[in-house]
């Protein structure tokens, strides 16, 4: 079973519970508003060459009508035809107020109708029919229940990030991830173009933004030598990719940083910066302290980048970024602070509003709206008033509210699905705290204690792929999915229609649709074996537990001969537990250590991360029963530093009185490179 099943299989249990009957039939995530059977009418069979009406002239709908011919069609071979005599499927205009992206869908009688005002509204009631017709699954002629839905979302922003400038996704891999937004209705792409490590936007005027900007050093996973990573979006590949995203209702929101997370733009054009950029370090994640210095050229150079990326993207929304701009830089630079005292600016916070404002206002004249991090609310009130805020952090929401300011919701860690999914080897490379899809599913983004006041500024909510971590387009796919169907019911389910088993249920349905459209990401590879049948006593790390979890990692080695082994680890103290060892006659300890390039920026924070001295030239792993209790091993790093693989230690653990948590620790003198555990094992006397 591959890794989505595994997922979902999880949930066999829970999803048992339901009426089958039920959920087989009306299957449809996000779950509609109203979705009641109507009592005593037949199923609808729609049948080979079934007909879809659509409105005469209306060159929208009959796109949607062909898109979903073309659904059935993948997902079924079942050829549906556009055209108007005895249809079984009829689309038109009008209905009931349900907004603008609402709909109804009435299947009985022989034939679905669905009803919209808006053209969003029937391309929704298209694919709440297509997951009607795909409720039961196989192949050929399709049978939907009877059935009256009325349907509308609860928020109008319903989003995902994907984080392109840390590691670059194919187009093909973008549109096909619009494709899955789309049937989820999911209808914003929040696109993070660029950051620290790389450019990803061609803008006509700066060629160096991508030619220097979009390339950076790396290490090539089948040597271990340095080569050149990178590339970029043409404007022509955005064009289409804007263009794709447009047919399927999802606004694309490209998100520009500034004036933190810029290195690439900074090495590439060296005047942006507030100091020399130190180009040896652009491949390294985590918060660097270059910024740009908010000088009049550098306003006017961020001007015109806006400007063509205004052009690009037809939607209302621009994203600054704004998040973890470091001042360091400003505050050592005597310039800067003169600037500053002359503008009237209390401090470096303030300043960092000042230049905000200015952007926004630039925004304001080409008719779009900014948003970035809820971090831009905190230097003061200079923004536009429409600015609104992604909250990344618990309380931001609350603070871009009081002041007046939109916001959406996409709550670390929570929403961050560069999070693991549940404490299995098998899991892809990314952050390490585990997020499981029912997690997602509780979370409430307008709880009702929320004031109405400030729940009527939220606009919506939406789950990162940040990629640092997810070199590949398969992983970025298995951390996206299942759990943007939980995001998407967040998004568009009223609350009182939310239930988890209901949903948990559904989920089974969808894992049949994906394969059948071939999203292709529940691949059997060996990553996904499960651990070791022969070694019970064996914990890889992802089943341990950490010693803290303060940063926490699933890292992927760099190197190809170590391809899919991942070490989780806290880079503030690389410390593991094995949990209740049976010591009480003593036991053979193994455990398989390896090094990682430590290649995370930290600032100030580097000097938290505890260094134990080692009493050997090469350092120890330490064992001991519990951290800082009693130790039971100490074993020399000398082999392991000369292998550049992965080793396993050994060591004899005395008869202790009982049961221990096993603390495991290594000594060394830097931080780089890391020692990290991969699997420990105990094997009791
Ligand atoms: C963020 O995670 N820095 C938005």
């Amino acid at each position: 079973m591959g890794l989505v099943g595994r997922h979902i299989a999880a949930l066999a249990l829970t999803a048992s519970l339901v009426s089958p009957a039920w959920a087989d039939t009306i299957s449809v995530t996000p779950r509609p508003l109203v979705a009641d059977p109507v009592a005593g009418a037949a199923p609808v069979a729609v049948a080979r060459g079934a007909r879809i009406a659509v409105p005469a002239g209306d060159a929208s709908a009959a796109w949607t009508a062909h898109y979903l011919a073309r659904l059935a069609m993948r997902s079924r071979g079942l050829r549906l035809r556009i055209g108007r005599t005895t249809p079984a499927i009829v689309f038109v205009h009008g209905g009931p107020d349900l907004g603008p992206e609402g709909y109804t869908l009435d299947a009985a009688n022989g034939a679905v109708r669905i009803a919209a005002r808006t053209d969003v509204g029937l391309f929704y009631g298209a694919v709440t029919l297509w997951r009607l017709m795909t409720a039961a699954g196989g192949r050929g002629p399709a049978t939907v229940a009877a059935v009256h839905i009325v349907d509308r979302p609860r928020f109008a922003w319903r989003g995902l990030l994907l984080d392109s400038a840390r590691h670059l996704q194919s187009v093909a891999f973008v549109e096909r991830l619009i494709d899955r937004m789309a049937l989820l209705k999911l209808n914003t792409l929040q696109w993070h173009l660029t950051d620290d490590q790389g450019w990803r936007l061609q803008i006509r005027r700066y060629p160096r933004l991508t030619g220097v900007g979009g390339w950076r050093g790396a290490i090539d996973p089948a040597t271990g030598k340095p080569v050149r990573y990178g590339g970029f979006y043409s404007q022509a590949e955005v064009r289409r990719i804007v263009a794709y995203a447009a047919r399927r209702h999802v606004t694309i929101v490209p998100e520009i940083e500034m004036p933190g997370h810029a290195l690439a733009a900074i090495i590439a054009y060296p005047r942006l910066g507030s100091s020399p950029p130190d180009p040896g370090v652009e491949g390294d994640w985590g918060v660097f302290p270059a910024i740009i210095d908010p000088s009049e050229a550098n306003i006017r150079f961020m001007e015109n980048v806006l400007g063509e990326v205004s052009e690009l993207f037809p939607g209302s929304w621009i994203n600054i970024g704004g998040d973890e701009a470091v001042k360091d830089e400003w505050r050592a630079s005597p310039a800067i602070r003169a600037e500053m005292h002359r503008l009237g600016l209390a401090d470096e916070d303030a300043l960092q509003g000042w230049l905000l404002g200015r952007i926004g206002a630039f925004l304001t004249t080409r008719g779009k709206r900014m948003i970035g991090w809820d971090d831009i609310v905190t230097g003061g009130t200079r923004l536009p008033a429409d600015a609104a805020v992604v909250s990344w952090h618990a309380d931001g929401a609350a603070r871009a509210i009081a002041l007046g300011h939109d916001a959406v919701i996409a709550t670390a860690p929570t929403l961050y699905f560069d999070n693991r999914q549940a404490a299995d080897p098998a899991e892809p490379p990314g952050r390490g705290t585990v997020v499981s899809i029912e997690d997602v599913y509780r979370l409430d983004p307008a709880p009702a204690e929320t004031p109405a006041a400030g729940r009527a500024h939220i606009l919506g909510v939406q789950a990162q792929l940040w990629s640092e971590h997810m070199p590949t387009e398969r992983d970025v796919a298995l951390m996206a999915f299942p759990r943007a169907e939980a995001l998407a019911e967040l998004g568009w389910t009223d609350p009182a229609r939310k239930d988890w088993t209901d949903f948990a249920a559904r989920l089974k349905a969808d894992l049949a649709r994906d394969r059948a459209l071939g999203f292709a990401d529940d691949v059997p590879g060996p990553a996904d074996a499960p651990i070791d049948p022969a070694h019970p006593s064996r914990l890889a790390d992802q089943q341990m537990r950490l010693c803290t979890s303060r940063v926490v990692l699933n890292l992927e080695a760099p190197l190809e001969a170590q391809r899919g082994q991942r070490y989780l680890v806290d880079a503030m103290n690389p410390c593991w537990i094995y949990p209740h060892a049976d010591l009480t006659r003593g036991a053979r300890l193994s455990v398989a250590v390896t090094r990682l390039p430590f290649n995370f920026q930290l600032g100030g924070d580097r000097t938290k991360i505890p260094l134990r001295a080692p009493r050997t030239p090469f350092g120890e792993l330490d064992i001991s029963d519990g951290c800082g209790g009693k130790q039971i091993a100490s074993i020399p790093l000398a082999a392991a530093a000369r292998d550049p693989g992965v080793t396993v230690l050994e060591a004899e653990a005395p008869p202790t009185s009982g049961w221990s948590d096993l603390c495991l620790e290594f000594t060394q003198r830097s931080l780089d490179p890391m020692w990290v555990v991969g699997w420990a094992q105990v094997d009791p006397r």
